[in-house]
């Protein structure tokens, strides 16, 4: 629909609206001109898992091995993709938030898993918690998915709630699968890596990469850090789907975590700003938001209006023509919101708000 229409105001895809840094790119055209057309070693170039591996002991201190603990994937999507296939036999329950990210759920079922949705909500700021996780553990299940800061409700996960998921980890003999992919856009918080939490490097998948940081969405680029049998197991299966992640997009993502950190920062120093007008601007309308901690979206509540989140986005489109994504997209819990992405100019996000203001105002039912 969207793509039919003229002057549309998109809060819908998630992605930084922000070009990959020029020194970035040019790390890529060198990689080029240099003659870097190969095929790289199936596991990845050793000099990226060599910074990888730096970057979570400085960051997080975290030690993996460069080789045999740490793969280069074609983005988190096949991280998380080749994870479920390597850890899940058919039936296996693979415990995930809802909402969550829509890859989740179908990638399960792929997988021959059975994606078991434990509800978060609004009180509890969209943090999934231990005490609801508990009870839905059974002899099938195999792992707890956690992604944050999240998609699609900007939750960051204090590390108190993480020391109590990496309890049940134990307690159960479960993997954990965490998908870090928004670790560095959070908010005067801090990320806490679960595979930093005591006794938890053994039992995670941990999976990052470099399209939100680096906003480098199209290069396809990801990784997994894990203890040495289960990137075998990962291994196993990239090696014949993949062989390996592109050339050139690995000589890239050297030169970002080499010398980005400073683009990075910036991007958040903006998305943060962003961040702040949106929040405030949905409150006043009366689509009531909490703060997102991180990522950058907003899940405020259409509660004022009564229409469910589809007829919601679909009206404000045809309306307003501003583009947001239904909160049902996400999961049950996510009917009732919408995502709002802020990644995109500060303009465009007040004349949104301009918009969805007007909208509201003409369909509140209290
Ligand atoms: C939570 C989450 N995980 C993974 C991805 C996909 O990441 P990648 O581009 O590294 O495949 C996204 C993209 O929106 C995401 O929001």
């Amino acid at each position: 629909m969207l793509s039919s229409m003229e002057d549309v105001i998109s809060l819908g895809v998630g992605e930084p609206d922000f070009v990959t840094p020029w020194h970035i790119r040019e790390a890529a055209i060198h990689s080029l001109e240099n003659g870097y057309t190969m095929y790289t070693s199936n596991y990845g170039m050793l000099e990226l898992r060599q910074e990888i591996a730096k970057y979570l002991q400085v960051r997080y201190g975290i030690n993996y091995h460069p080789e045999g603990e740490i793969l280069i994937t074609v983005g988190v999507s096949e991280g998380f993709d080749i994870a479920l296939r390597a850890i899940l036999n058919p039936g296996d329950e693979v415990i995930i938030p809802d909402p969550c990210y829509v890859a989740y759920p179908p990638c399960i079922v792929l997988a021959g898993g059975i994606p078991v949705p434990i509800p978060t909500s609004k009180e509890n700021d969209f943090v999934i918690k231990a005490s609801d996780i508990e009870p839905q553990i059974t002899e099938k299940t195999k792992a707890i998915v956690i992604g944050y800061p999240a998609n699609p409700t900007g939750a960051v996960m204090p590390r108190e709630e993480l020391e109590q998921i990496a309890a049940l980890a134990q307690q159960y003999d479960l993997l954990v699968i965490s998908d870090e992919v928004y670790d560095r856009l959070v908010y005067g918080v801090e990320h806490v890596c679960f595979a930093s939490l005591p006794e938890m490097k053994q039992r995670t998948i941990l999976l990052n990469g470099f399209s939100k940081a680096y906003a480098m969405t199209g290069w396809r680029l990801g990784y997994a850090a894990a203890n040495h049998q289960i990137i075998e197991a990962m291994l196993k299966i990239h090696q014949y789907a993949m062989l390996c992640a592109p050339t050139m997009a690995q000589m890239a993502a050297i030169e970002a975590l080499k010398h980005g950190d400073s683009e990075v920062e910036g991007m958040v120093r903006e998305y943060d700003q962003r961040r702040r007008v949106i929040v405030k601007g949905l409150n006043k309308i009366g689509l009531t938001c909490f703060e997102p901690k991180g990522a950058f979206y907003a899940f405020p509540s259409i509660g004022i209006t009564r229409m469910s989140s589809e007829e919601f986005a679909e009206k404000l489109l045809m309306e307003e023509k501003v583009a947001v994504v239904p909160g049902s997209a996400f999961g049950q819990c996510g009917e009732g919101y919408l995502r709002c992405c802020y990644a995109t100019s500060l303009p465009d996000i007040e004349e949104a708000l301009l918009r969805m203001g007007k909208f509201v105002h003409k369909h509140k039912k209290t």
